[in-house]
């Protein structure tokens, strides 16, 4: 087995015959791994260029899931080497979100529920919490296939193009919302964050953000909303990066759709 990649949850090899070993850490729930293969194949079965999963095993004693190999950088790699490229593949990653989206997955989890644990367990008072869970209850449900986590090191751009993987985040829901969420994921999510590079991911989150409206052909569905549930439901598990940055843009949020704000961001 050769290593591939290692993350906060697993860590990926190869193996011979063209495959992947995804393997996860002792803290990584069974109901994640059974979401994560659950996912995937309903993505694949929807048309949806992925790694379908061959199969579940244990490997020395830790419970993984084998894929196939997809050959090719992550998104995220292939926009740091080739800058000039940038564009064209943000435009590639809204179109397969896209895509995703137009998969119906009722059998996975409520998007909405989700949110809803997170803003009650997350560090905001309780007069937020309230008044976002009062917003958010009146939200539609939404049907579509989500992907939770679609971000640019979960893309990986093959020869026949963008592939996604990495499931274990996927529920099901309002296009809206998961859009919103990689908005947030490409500004303020794990990486890099020095100066410049703060200002290519605000710059590549815009890009995406217009790329997906241009191909949904319509303006998102509530977006003011979403963007208030979904910024505040992040406050609970999300790392240190841009601190302030994310707080500027969650207060404006946050008064956008008329909510409190909280003094307390972090626990
Ligand atoms: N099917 C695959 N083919 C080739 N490489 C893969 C494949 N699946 C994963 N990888 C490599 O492993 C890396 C990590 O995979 P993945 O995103 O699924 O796990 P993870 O990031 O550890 O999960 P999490 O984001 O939950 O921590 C990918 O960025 C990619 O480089
Ligand atoms: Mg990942």
């Amino acid at each position: 087995m050769i290593p591939l990649a290692s993350g906060a949850s697993s860590r990926v090899c190869r193996l011979p015959g063209e495959r992947v070993v995804k393997i996860f850490h002792a803290a990584v729930s069974d109901e994640m791994i059974a979401r994560e293969f659950t996912a995937a194949t309903l993505a694949a079965e929807g048309g949806v260029p992925t790694a379908r999963p061959l199969r579940e095993d244990m490997i020395e004693g830790a419970r993984a899931i084998l894929y196939p190999e997809v050959q090719g950088p992550t998104l995220m790699r292939q926009m740091r080497a080739r800058p000039l490229q940038s564009d064209a593949l943000l435009r590639d990653m809204a179109l397969l979100h896209r895509q995703i989206h137009g998969c119906a997955a009722p059998s996975l989890r409520s998007l909405k529920q989700v949110l809803a644990t997170d803003i009650s367990y997350g560090p905001a008072e309780p007069v937020v919490q309230d008044a976002a869970l009062a917003l958010l209850q009146e939200l539609p449900e939404g049907e579509s296939l989500l992907h939770g986590d679609f971000h640019i090191s979960n893309i990986l751009l093959s020869a026949e193009g963008p592939i996604a993987i990495d499931w274990s985040k996927a529920a099901h829901g309002a296009a809206t919302a998961d859009v919103l969420r990689s908005e947030m994921l490409l500004r303020f999510g794990e990486g890099p964050q020095d100066w410049l590079t703060n200002h290519a991911r605000d710059w590549a989150a815009r890009r995406y953000m217009t790329h997906y409206r241009r191909c949904a052909g319509e303006p998102l569905s509530l977006e003011p909303q979403w963007r208030a549930v979904v910024a505040l439901a992040w406050l609970r598990a999300r790392g240190p990066v841009r601190q302030r940055a994310f707080t500027a843009y969650l207060h404006r949020a946050l008064a956008a759709v008329g909510l409190p704000l909280p003094v307390v961001t972090s626990r």
